[in-house]
Parts: structure tokens; C-alpha cells; sequence
């Protein structure tokens, strides 16, 4: 089944993402959340703890797998993913720390941490739900577009177009780390379900070819196209190049 929310804008859309996400754990509290790190859903999670702090939530029994992280980049630094979700979520609910995972970008065999964060997803049993952004190139998680759909946790090179996208976050492009830790586009797809947020102008195209065009490695996210639950919340903006 595939779904499209169309918002009127990218409050809208957090709203209904967090809608999504809050379903999930009211119906199964010791569910499996996939989360995404990215400005995206930054918004989702702001709702999230909002109704957190109103006692309509409850994280205590929630697992959390993040989809990525940077190698090189310590736990501490502002920019690593690990940061980033304990100050936009973690910090903020009563989700136990030892059941959050993302996988570790200062581990000193990426090969094996790749390997050991893979057999954990799988141990967990996959994720109910997986909360995606979608990059301007189409990639999901840091699966960059290439030549055939990589399937496992692995280390990516990131494109130039990536670097050139996360630059803003930091002090030079030169201090943007040049490989990452992803899942892999068959470890994404093992989720029950899929969640995927859009927002702005600017992905409009990679919306339209996700979802609306050839299933191809090129496109990442169009390998989503093959999975049988998937939710599209995008503002309209993201939904631009989409007819109605
Ligand atoms: P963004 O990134 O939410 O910062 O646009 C999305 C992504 O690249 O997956």
C-alpha cells in the first residue's frame, strides 16, 4: 500500500509524521523505531516531545536503530548523528539509553561495526517502523545513487553533491567527513513499515522520481516503489512536481 499525506507546509507535515510514529507506539509500546537524522524531521521529533511532556506518550519500552552515522566523528561532536538524536529526541523522552542504537562512527573496524550493527537490526527483528527524509539525489539513509542497491549495512564514500549539502553544518567543507556508516537499502526494506517526510521546493524532483518513476539504483528511494507499506507526508512544495 502506498500512502501520500500532502501538507500544506512542513509544520503540517511533522504533525502528521508524529501522528504516524505516535500510532506505532500506542499500539505496540515495545515497538522498533527506525529514526532518521537530517533537518526534516527535526519537526517530527519536536511533536513527538511535546506530546511526550503531555503524558500522551510513553518511550519507556520503545527500541530506537538510527539509519546512519559518520565515520570519524565522536560521539560528543555536534554534528555526529549520535548527537543530534539525543538533542532533538533522547534527552527529551524516557526512552531507555540502552535501547537507542546508531551505529558507532569512532569503532576502529568499520568493516565489523558494519557487520555487528546489521546482525543487531536483524536480532531485533526489523523495524515496525522506519522514518526516512529523502535526500536531493534520491538517496535514503546514505545509500548515494550507483549502479545496483546495496543491501547490507556498509561504508559509503559520499557523493559531492552530499558534501556539498552538509556543508552548511560545518566549519568548512573540508571538515565535512568524507565516508559513512548506512543501512543498506535491504535493511531499510525489512521494515514493516515505511514512513518517508518531505519537505520544500528543493526535493520536489526527487520526489517525483522516487515515487512516480523508473525503480531504478540511480533514484534510491525508488526501490520503496517495491515495498508494501509505505506513508509519503510531504508538503506541498515536495509534492510540486507530483500531479494530484
Ligand atoms: P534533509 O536531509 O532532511 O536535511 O534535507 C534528508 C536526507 O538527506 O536524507
Amino acid at each position: 500500500m502506498f500512502r501520500v499525506y500532502r501538507t500544506k507546509n512542513y509544520e503540517e507535515m511533522s504533525r502528521q509524521a508524529a501522528n504516524i510514529i505516535s500510532a506505532q507506539i500506542i499500539l505496540k509500546p515495545d515497538c522498533v523505531l527506525g529514526l532518521a537524522t537530517g533537518s526534516t524531521p527535526i519537526g517530527t521529533y519536536k511533536q513527538l516531545v511535546e506530546w511526550y511532556d503531555k503524558g500522551d506518550l510513553d518511550f519507556k519500552e520503545v527500541t530506537t536503530v538510527n539509519l546512519d552515522e559518520y565515520l570519524g566523528i565522536a560521539h560528543d561532536n555536534d554534528q555526529s548523528y549520535y548527537y543530534f538524536m539525543h538533542e532533538n529526541l533522547f534527552n527529551h523522552i524516557n526512552v531507555d539509553e540502552s535501547h537507542t542504537n546508531v551505529p558507532n562512527g569512532m569503532c576502529a573496524d568499520p568493516e565489523a561495526e558494519c557487520a555487528r550493527y546489521e546482525r543487531l537490526v536483524r536480532t531485533l527483528g526489523y523495524q515496525d517502523i522506519q522514518l526516512l527524509g529523502i535526500g536531493r539525489n534520491g538517496h535514503i539513509g546514505f545509500n548515494e545513487p550507483c549502479d545496483s542497491f546495496p543491501a547490507a549495512t556498509h561504508i559509503v564514500n559520499l557523493t559531492k553533491s552530499t558534501i556539498e549539502a552538509n556543508k552548511r553544518f560545518f566549519a568548512s567543507e573540508a571538515d565535512v567527513p568524507r565516508q559513512a556508516i548506512t543501512m543498506g537499502v535491504g535493511t531499510i526494506m525489512q521494515a514493516r513499515q515505511i514512513l518517508i517526510v518531505a519537505s520544500g521546493k528543493d526535493k520536489a524532483d526527487a520526489v517525483r522520481d522516487a515515487f512516480y518513476g523508473p525503480i531504478t539504483p540511480t533514484v534510491p528511494a525508488s526501490v520503496l516503489q517495491l515495498h508494501p507499506n509505505v506513508t509519503l507526508v510531504a508538503d506541498e512544495a515536495a509534492l510540486s512536481g507530483v500531479q494530484d
